[in-house]
């Protein structure tokens, strides 16, 4: 992760940076330092039309300054320039960094890397649509986007080391049918239309047997999955694991008028990484093909996550309840708070929405307005009722 070590310098000379520079949307600080791990200061910026979060942290007689994980940006060169900027500008004395951007390396295909926002109102250009949920590789992803040009291939990957690698192969191999998420599939998929795919794959997904709660298959995924496919869609669950398989089985079985088809050990077109460690070690592979009956309706995205209400006094902000804040289907956490230093306003530091994929955010306020930084959460039901859940608890 980029970030830049540097001697400890009197932040307060950032606020000059704040009112005059663009670049600079706020500096905050703890309103209860206490966490050793706590950043002892933010700084909201905006480069190149994307905003997101600086942390600066003190270690070891340094300030190391990086961004923050929920909020940074894919392009690593991007978050590269902002700390040289930022180390240029506030004249910092660099002791140690790793920002050296990479002039060897193509930049992201950024044409094909999607953010989940891009899904609010996506336009798939009239093309059928395929999608694969943890490409990890991203061997089969490239082979289908390959065999079928005219059909746009949406690769959803949680890794953020492997969507970056996947990107730069289909800028190597110049193909023009793949969008890259680099974000939680079980999320994205609740933003899709209806109707609109022919395939889902999902390949050999993390078994997770500790933790079956963390597993891509679950009712609610096959139920959006179903949902997303059109009539005669399938999804398809390839797995090594015993486990994963009697599991899926069940999860599938449990739908009403279901069709689906189990094969093993079926020689696929193109085998992932894990599938030849696999079959080089003997294990049976299973397939299991669910296939969408019907029509689904289309889902509402008539959500709104603004704050139109008259907010709490700063004080009363500050002293939110510091334990998570548990509803049936969802939750909020108020987990840190910060005062702006270069105006009047708060800003907290928030996880919110599904116990399993919660979203990270922070909300400003300043001049009596709320807003999430650095964008509003994802459109899902969930989230709409976690925001109604945080609105009970900042306005006034
Ligand atoms: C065991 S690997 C399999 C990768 C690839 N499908 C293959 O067959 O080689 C599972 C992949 O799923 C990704 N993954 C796990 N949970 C995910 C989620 N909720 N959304 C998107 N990707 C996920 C992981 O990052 C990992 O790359």
């Amino acid at each position: 992760m980029p970030h830049i070590k540097v001697t400890p310098f009197e932040t307060a000379k950032l606020d000059r940076l704040v009112a005059t520079d663009p670049l600079f949307d706020f500096r905050a600080v703890p309103h209860n330092p206490n966490r050793e791990t706590s950043p002892i200061e933010l700084l909201g910026v905006e480069m190149e039309g994307e905003r997101f979060v600086l942390e600066i942290h003190k270690r070891q007689g340094a300030y190391l300054i990086k961004p923050d994980k929920p909020t940074r940006p894919l392009d690593v060169n991007r978050i590269k320039r902002t700390l040289r900027y930022l180390a240029h500008a506030a004249e910092l004395n660099i002791e140690q960094d790793n920002i050296a951007l990479s002039s060897t390396k193509p930049p992201l295909a950024a044409t094909y890397n999607k953010r989940i926002e891009d899904f609010e109102s996506p336009d798939f250009g009239g093309r059928s649509i395929a999608i694969e949920v943890g490409f990890g590789s991203g061997r089969h992803l490239l082979y289908q986007a390959k065999a079928h040009p005219e059909v746009l291939h949406i690769g959803i990957e949680i890794h953020t080391p492997s969507a970056q690698q996947v990107l730069k192969q289909i800028q190597l191999q110049g193909l023009s049918n793949v969008w890259i998420v680099n974000y939680d599939a079980r999320l994205l998929l609740e933003m899709l239309p209806s109707n609109v795919a022919t395939a889902l794959y999902v390949h050999f997904p993390v078994p997770w047997d500790k933790k079956p709660h963390r597993r891509v298959i679950s009712e609610p995924f096959v139920a959006e999955a179903m949902r997303v496919l059109a009539p005669k869609g399938v999804l398809e669950l390839r797995t090594d694991s015993d486990h994963y398989y009697a599991y899926a089985l069940e999860v599938f079985s449990q739908r009403e008028r279901v069709q689906f088809e189990v094969t093993k050990n079926h020689e696929a077109a193109i085998r992932s990484k894990y599938e030849d460690r696999w079959q080089r070690q003997g294990k049976n592979i299973y397939t299991l093909r669910l296939i969408a009956e019907e029509e689904s309706p289309e889902i509402s995205r008539e959500y709104d996550f603004s704050f139109d209400r008259p907010l709490k006094p700063y004080d009363a902000l500050l002293a939110l309840p510091k334990e998570a804040i548990i509803r049936s289907d969802h939750f909020v956490h108020f987990e840190r708070r910060y005062r702006m230093v270069t105006e009047e306003g708060v800003v907290l530091k928030c996880s919110f929405g599904s116990f399993d994929r919660p979203e990270h955010k922070l909300i400003t306020v300043r001049e009596t307005q709320a807003a999430y930084y650095p964008q509003a959460p994802v459109r899902s039901m969930t989230n709409s009722r976690a925001h109604h859940t945080i609105g009970a608890f900042i306005y006034a």
